[in-house]
């Protein structure tokens, strides 16, 4: 058994992942003004020119979500005639797919004569990412709610328990320090971090529980099946943590290094609550429902299937290969949503949010 167990699990590869996050595309709508805002502020004091305009992104995935947000960032940037794009994930996501996005990417600034250059930048971004002061603003979506490593269960403890739960509290506080410190050192004095990852919902609220409860409700059943093991159902879990936005409060002030401009809580509904709506408003057609069905199970497994086959190779890996755990997965996957369509049908399915803005003192 590894000491720690490292975080190294991409979202679904080959544009899957974009193509099914909606969700995280209506979140990152109500991060542009914070965006564009950082910009205008960090252009306006910007004494020196030694350097092209620099644009971070922490936790681009396939890219697909980092259009919008560059286009933000370029669009307060008069007279800017070149500009510097780095997109940031781990080693492991596919940064093939990402570079299929590039172009996009950079044909934004055209229309204003700005000239972008892109580069990836495979590492964690809980080491350094770029080098002292060489950023003038850095943005992260729905990444930072992701620890960086996890020790192993303790005899007897479930991925679910309150004690595993206080554990990937205590390691995400320490994590998200360490995250600013490390890009307090990269953005130059005066410069802007924005930030937006999942949070603990307010008192009565969920996130995504009925997504959470289809998807449990099939691994059980899969037990029953003699498809997953008690062990796996034990060591399944995301390493994650959904912080309360006074305990992001305090530890942006234990840090020291940003002053806060803003901070607040937004709950975001998947698009397809609206569009089922719309549709549902129109028509009454079983197949509307099937697709929302659908369209919440295939969001929700482009981000958590790595973890799934990760823990299956660790639980069933001497009696599936690779093809046999795609299998199980797409299994998982089937059962998830016909639990979904016979419980929750057309229950709200949102996140709740929190956006914070930082100016570097
Ligand atoms: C849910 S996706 C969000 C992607 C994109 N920002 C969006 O809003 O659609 C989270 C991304 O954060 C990345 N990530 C998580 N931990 C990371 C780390 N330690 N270093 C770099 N990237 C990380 C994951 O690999 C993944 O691509």
């Amino acid at each position: 058994m590894p000491a720690v167990i490292q975080n190294d699990v991409p979202m679904r590869g080959k544009g899957v992942y974009g193509m099914n996050s909606g969700q995280q595309h209506s979140a990152m709508l109500n991060a542009l003004p914070l965006i564009s805002n950082s910009v205008a502020e960090s252009w306006g004091k910007r004494s020196y020119a030694d350097r092209p305009f620099t644009i971070v992104e922490y936790g681009c995935s396939d890219g697909k979500n980092s259009v919008e947000p560059v286009a933000a960032a370029l669009r307060p940037l008069l007279h800017a005639k070149c500009v510097q794009i780095f997109l940031n994930d781990r080693p492991e996501n596919d940064f093939a797919a990402t570079s299929k996005n590039v172009e996009k990417i950079e044909e934004n600034g055209e229309k204003d004569g700005i000239r972008a250059f892109t580069a990836m930048v495979p590492k964690n971004f809980y080491k350094q990412v770029l080098p002292p002061n060489s950023a003038d603003v850095g943005f992260s979506l729905m990444s930072v709610h992701y620890v960086n490593t996890l020790p192993p269960l303790r005899a007897g403890e479930g991925a679910l328990d309150a004690s595993r739960r206080e554990t990937k509290q205590e390691i995400w506080e320490k994590d998200f320090c360490s995250f600013l410190v490390l890009r307090a050192s990269e953005l130059v004095p005066g410069s802007s971090l924005v930030l937006s990852f999942l949070s603990n919902p307010p008192e009565g609220e969920t996130n995504f529980e009925v997504v959470n409860e289809s998807l449990r409700w099939a691994q059980q059943e899969m037990i029953r099946e003699d498809i997953l093991s008690q062990d796996f159902i034990r060591q399944f879990e995301l390493p994650t943590h959904y912080p309360s936005p006074e305990r992001v409060r305090e530890k942006v002030t234990s840090v020291g290094d940003w002053e806060i401009k803003d901070l607040f809580q937004q709950e975001i509904k998947h698009p397809a609550v609206q569009e089922l709506k719309e549709r549902r408003a129109k028509r009454d057609d079983a197949k509307d429902l099937e697709w929302y069905a659908n369209t919440v199970i295939d969001w929700f497994m482009a981000v958590i299937s790595g973890y799934f086959l990760k823990t299956l190779l660790i639980t069933h890996g001497e009696k599936l290969d690779e093809e046999q755990r795609e299998r199980v997965l797409e299994d998982w996957k089937v059962r998830s949503k016909k639990r979904f369509l016979a419980e929750h049908k057309d229950a709200k399915v949102s996140t709740w949010l929190v956006f914070v803005r930082l100016q570097k003192h």
